[in-house]
């Protein structure tokens, strides 16, 4: 009896006809059909049948009962687990015709071949006195034309203690060497003529092992209409636990297929269940072209296959069941992606990877000439930029996009190429792994002279809108636009970024309007409101940190200063509460293993202040949530429902320190430090925020702004998409005279005397900040702490103020941060 290695299921038999064998046992047997309709059987048979069949099953699940704990024991105390190898790949016959049959898995014709063949291959394996031991199961999972392609998978079984003696005889090289010279042996003459050189072998994931004896299995062809199918259960709005699907998508050669999911929701972990989509018949690691689970928008998803074919499947763990997916497919003329002449004009043109915004195909080189009238120049901006596989180290060897002889891969945020003289050339490379969406470039004519006629010229070659230039946001890539946004120096730069006269400084005025030229602290002697330099003197500028000016002889209030900003993202708009991607690229999410749940959800936020440190609430790791093995901390997260996004990285905790003085009862000092496993690499959607210096000032009225994935109303759902709310800080006094007295120093107001806007549960421990202008760095002003409710009248939220826990920040960070 063989057993489902995942999760101690037994393996169903296939329906569909398909052929298969249980391994070691050798006991394979070809099922049998003919009883039920030949032959007249008495009642005695059957219910002896049945008789024995329920023996059977008793001694089976009997037999699995010890097998499970002797496993559980094992895996206890040793590594003498087995563990599934599993490969697949496809060979050739020549010499045999191809019937359309073969592509239905329960055709007589297919049956009989795959079985024929397959006999050979266990044959192959169980006489040969190395693998004999270790082989398990094998089978013949689909044929295509050409004369005849026989694609088929094949399973050992090892002990886990055993992995690295074996490591050489289970490489694929090895393996495809001994098939080669066993299936030329017997060269298999009733059916067709082996080619040895056809034959190929992939190694697969452990858990397509469970494929290879799958009962849901399906073939589906499309012709010149589209065609539609959808997951098992789809009907009932429910796809069942414990499922391992396939479906073989078929089309007509020549031709390429395109799978375009119009329902697509499953489970956010894709651990559980997932989609996977093979640029092939067989589920070669890689061949895999797409891993997806969550939820996706209707129609987002849309996936390409360089042939006519494509192998699409499907896995759900044994609990948490959605909707499933409804998939359209259709066939489409083979993509022509070959040398492309463009002319740069004037007026903006573009050209993008095949099927934009749809996944490019697999195997893909495509060359853009791009030319150019005398005396002009070719601009290419890249809006769109997202090319599969994040790359080790920023060599680009997968899919990139290569121009003037740099390589670009993974995703970027906008970027521009300028040619240098009158001609452009852009390739494109995609391997036969992973794709992605690809690339959207525009590309036009320039003035060497004046390269951005009415707009801001930035030194990464994109041109601004004038309006974006000093607006805090990284619209050029480079930060060009954020440089001298200060006055003239016979003039002071409000807080506002308007310029007055210098003479109007401190005159008694509100010249600024903002307040900012009159918030003067004259005196030679220091106050505790001033900044303190590293060596000792003092500034008289309110919040001199990091903007951009040295204040400090030493410059210690302009170091450290590479925190607090944003990078433009393509996604940008304006308005709404959704937060936009890479908006709060320090906001963190941390997720929870709770006792009874199957997995961590969710439950606090965070703010990075630096690789190794995050900063969040005490309260949060309070009961269950001391022992930091249980959290995991998720950057770069833009929704819950998509964890697995390539820019999102999770990191291990690897200490909590809560305050010493932090109060349960009256979330006085409600901070806390986390020390990360392993230092986090800051990308565009991960940075740190800038902490406030002890002596920062934030006013009152100010409008800051808070984020997170909490309610989105009192005792309402979570938010999967980050959220962002501006509130305004709060007077102290008003603040405690609304709360009943319960607020200390510790903590500081924000929000609305009307209500309608604040943090609410699940928001704890997240980042209400503040930008500075004219620098356009932001602070992390509170920490979000408590409140009444959430957003009521007169209940503002409660935030943790950040000034006051700077020293304690400092010195428990190992003066790090
Ligand atoms: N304590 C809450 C949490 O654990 C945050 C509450 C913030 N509430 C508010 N109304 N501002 O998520």
């Amino acid at each position: 009896m063989d057993k489902d290695s995942r999760n101690g299921r037994p393996i169903g038999t296939g329906d569909e006809g398909q052929v298969f064998i249980m391994g070691t046992n050798n006991q394979s047997r070809r099922p049998d059909r003919r009883w039920t309709t030949k032959q007249t059987v008495s009642l005695v048979s059957v219910v002896s049948a049945i008789i024995v069949i329920i023996i059977l099953t008793s001694v089976a699940v009997w037999y699995f009962a010890g097998y499970l704990q002797e496993k559980a024991e094992e895996s206890h105390e040793g590594n003498d687990e087995k563990v599934p190898r599993v490969y697949t790949g496809y060979f050739k016959l020549k010499d045999m015709e191809f019937v359309p049959e073969l592509e239905s898995r329960s055709s007589m014709a297919f049956n009989q071949l795959s079985w024929e063949i397959h006999k050979k291959i266990k044959n192959a394996f169980t006489s040969s006195s190395a693998f004999a031991s270790y082989y398990n199961v094998s089978a013949v999972t689909a044929f295509s034309q050409g004369s005849v392609l026989v694609y088929y998978m094949v399973m050992f079984q090892v002990k886990k203690s055993d992995l690295e003696l074996l490591q050489s005889l289970l490489s694929v090289d090895i393996i495809r060497e001994f098939l080669m010279s066993e299936l030329t042996r017997d060269r298999m003459t009733n059916h067709g003529v082996f080619v040895p050189s056809s034959l190929t072998i992939y190694s697969s994931d452990e858990k397509t092992a469970l494929l290879i004896q799958s009962s849901c299995s399906k073939t589906i062809r499309v012709g010149s209409s589209p065609v539609q199918f959808t997951s098992p259960g789809f009907e009932n709005d429910q796809y069942p636990p414990n499922s391992e699907c396939q479906w073989f998508l078929r089309g007509s050669p020549g031709k390429q297929l395109q799978l375009n999911f119009q329902v697509f929701e499953l489970e956010d972990d894709c651990s559980q269940d997932f989609v996977e989509v093979f640029d092939m018949l067989i589920p070669a690691k890689n061949k895999s072209i797409s891993l997806e689970c969550g939820k996706q928008q209707p129609g987002s998803l849309s996936l390409t296959s360089s042939s006519n074919m494509l192998l699409l499947i499907f896995f759900t763990g044994n609990q948490h069941n959605f909707r499933g997916f409804k998939a359209k497919m259709t066939q489409l003329p083979a993509s022509k992606c070959g040398n492309v002449d463009l002319e740069a004009v004037e007026e903006e043109k573009n050209f993008t990877t095949p099927f934009f915004p749809s996944h490019y195909p697999p195997n893909t080189q495509c060359v853009w000439k791009i030319q150019v009238k005398a005396g002009k120049r070719i601009r290419v901006v890249f809006s769109r930029f997202e090319l599969e596989e994040p790359v080790e180290e920023d060599v680009c060897i997968k899919d990139y996009l290569e121009v003037l002889g740099t390589r670009y891969c993974a995703e970027q945020a906008i970027f521009a190429v300028r040619s240098v003289g009158q001609t452009l050339e852009v390739r494109f490379h995609s391997d036969d792994f992973l794709t992605s969406r690809g690339f959207l470039a525009e590309y036009v004519a320039f003035d060497p002279d004046n390269p951005c006629p009415g707009k801001f010229a930035c030194r990464s070659g994109l041109c601004v809108p004038t309006i974006r230039r000093c607006d805090t946001w990284n619209d050029c890539g480079d930060n060009s636009d954020e440089l001298d946004c200060n006055c003239r120096s016979n003039e002071f730069t409000c807080g506002n970024r308007n310029c007055i006269e210098s003479s109007k400084y401190c005159n008694g005025h509100d010249d600024c309007g903002d307040g900012s030229d009159e918030a003067c602290n004259a005196g030679s002697t220091c106050t505790d409101k001033d900044f303190k330099c590293l060596d000792g003197d003092c500034v008289k500028k309110i919040n001199p940190e990091c903007d951009n000016q040295p204040d400090c002889s030493d410059n210690t209030d302009e170091e450290n200063c590479d925190c607090g900003m944003r990078v433009y993202q393509p996604t940008r708009v304006v308005g709404g509460q959704d937060a936009e991607k890479g908006e709060f690229p320090w906001q963190v999410s941390l997720h929870l293993q709770e006792y009874h749940a199957s997995h961590p959800t969710h439950t606090c936020g965070a703010s990075i202040i630096s690789e190794r440190w995050l900063v969040s609430a005490s309260h949060c790791f309070q009961e269950g949530g001391k022992d930091p093995k249980l959290w995991k901390a998720y950057f770069g997260l833009h929704s819950q429902n998509a964890l697995d996004d390539e820019e999102v990285v999770r990191h291990d905790i690897k200490r909590i320190i809560t305050h010493g003085s932090y109060n349960s009862w009256t979330y006085d000092f409600d901070i806390a430090l986390l020390e990360l496993e392993s230092p986090i690499r800051y990308t565009y959607q991960i940075r740190p925020i800038c902490l406030p210096a002890m002596t920062h000032n934030f006013p009152v009225g100010k409008s800051c702004t808070i984020t997170g994935w909490g309610s989105t109303k009192e005792r309402g759902p979570a938010a999967r998409v980050l959220q962002k709310a501006d509130v305004n800080i709060m007077n102290d006094t008003l603040c405690k005279k609304l709360m009943d007295g319960d607020t200390t120093h510790r903590m500081l107001c924000a929000g609305f005397l009307e209500g309608g806007i604040d943090a609410c549960q699940g928001d704890s421990g997240g980042p209400l900040v503040c930008v500075e202008l004219p620098s356009g760095h932001w602070f992390l002003a509170g920490v979000v702490s408590w409140g009444e409710g959430c957003a009521r009248a007169n209940k503002p939220g409660l935030y943790t103020r950040v000034t006051t826990v700077r020293s304690w920040i400092y010195t428990n960070t190992d003066n790090e941060v």
